[in-house]
């Protein structure tokens, strides 16, 4: 039976977070546990570019590429059960980027929320942006469609992407065959995470981040200058629950459950110091970090294996690549063209080469 091939990705912006890991690593490696699935997960470098003038290697530097890669790897991602790569580094990706260009209308482009917010992050006048970042989800559905994934598990965020990855693929099929599966989002359970200042989601830009290579002593600093229910001045006080990112990180990361909902009601009931609970966070955070930090320790240690698992994982995929390719192409009668080309041509030299030389 056909497996289903799951497809994700990150642009390499460096350091994780406890937000990425609920939002979207903690799903990933559910995912590749199931022996049904076959999963793809790459580095996509290629869409730095469509905001970033600088060279590519500085944007996607090997530094930001390797932070993220054992960062995952030390999470547990494992590229024995999937297939980990280097976006810039398929060509297929950037033939079949050029050949969905043909499938999408511009206007649809243009009235997509997200070209607008990118843009806007990226202090591009919208007027004047590159033709690469209006293609940005054009670019997307070569990535999601290059291995015929079923399925993209990534953020609300890129909703209007994934649809219309499936509209080109819909299109494609149209006019040259059935050939892509038409990809569906998988949201995250917990989508996002609220950062240590109560006052948005965990992000790198808002500083208010814990991140997955903190040690033991910065979680610690961390969790002790989080921000609680602001009313609490004493723990006699009753506190709020909702909202408190002490209590958002222990129900994403505390096993017993119980135990924190024992706590919230005391908290509700001002019968605990917010320095208690507070106490069972670093504990838990800590717990839960551990064998990460062990992981990374060997990951960091051994050297060139990251960038081996990295080189394997690509391989793997230009083969892939290639294959979809030769394919889409035939299909598309591009492939009869140059063959037919290539015969008469070759014919030709072969008949001179019998000939006697004139001199
Ligand atoms: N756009 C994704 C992001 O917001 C990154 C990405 C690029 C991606 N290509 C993808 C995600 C393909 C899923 C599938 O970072």
């Amino acid at each position: 039976m056909e497996k289903r091939r799951i497809l994700t990705a990150d642009r390499p912006t460096g350091l994780l977070h406890l937000g990425h890991y609920v939002g979207s690593i903690h799903n990933r490696l559910q995912l590749q546990h199931d022996p049904n699935n076959e999963c793809y997960f790459f580095i996509a470098d290629l869409h730095m570019l469509t905001t970033k003038k600088e060279k590519a290697d500085i944007i996607g530097s090997r530094q930001a590429i390797r932070e993220m890669m054992v960062d995952y790897l030390s999470c547990g991602l494992d590229p024995q059960k999937i297939t980990i790569y280097l976006q810039s580094a398929i060509e297929a990706i950037y033939e079949l980027n050029l050949i969905f260009e043909m499938l999408v209308n511009v206007n649809r482009l243009q009235g997509l929320p997200s070209i607008k917010e990118m843009a806007k992050n990226a202090r591009m006048d919208i007027e004047t942006i590159p033709f690469g970042l209006l293609g940005y989800p054009v670019l997307m559905s070569a990535d999601i469609l290059l291995p015929r994934a079923h399925a993209v598990p990534v953020g609300k965020d890129n909703e209007a992407h994934i649809e219309l990855a499936r509209d080109v693929a819909r299109r494609f099929n149209q006019l040259y065959g059935e050939f892509f599966p038409l990809p569906e989002l998988i949201e995250a359970e917990v989508p996002t995470l609220i950062g240590t200042d109560g006052q948005g989601k965990m992000s790198k830009s808002a500083g208010n981040c814990i991140f997955l290579t903190d040690d033991a002593k910065t979680v610690e600093k961390k969790v002790r200058g989080a921000y609680t229910d602001p009313n609490r001045i004493r723990a006699d006080i009753p506190g709020t629950v909702e909202g408190n990112p002490v209590f958002a990180y222990l129900d994403a990361f505390d096993k017993d459950t119980a135990a924190v909902a024992a706590l919230k009601a005391r908290y509700r009931q001002g019968t605990v110091s917010d320095v208690e609970v507070k106490e069972r966070l670093i504990s838990v955070l800590n717990a839960f970090l551990d064998p990460i930090r062990e992981r990374r320790r060997e990951f960091e240690l051994e050297e060139g294996l990251v960038e081996e698992i990295l080189y394997d994982g690509t391989l793997k995929m230009q083969e892939v690549g290639r294959e979809v390719i030769k394919e889409v192409k035939s299909l598309m009668g591009l492939s009869g063209t140059w063959n037919k080309i290539s015969r008469l041509a070759r014919e030709r030299k072969a008949t001179l080469a019998k000939q006697p030389p004139l001199l």
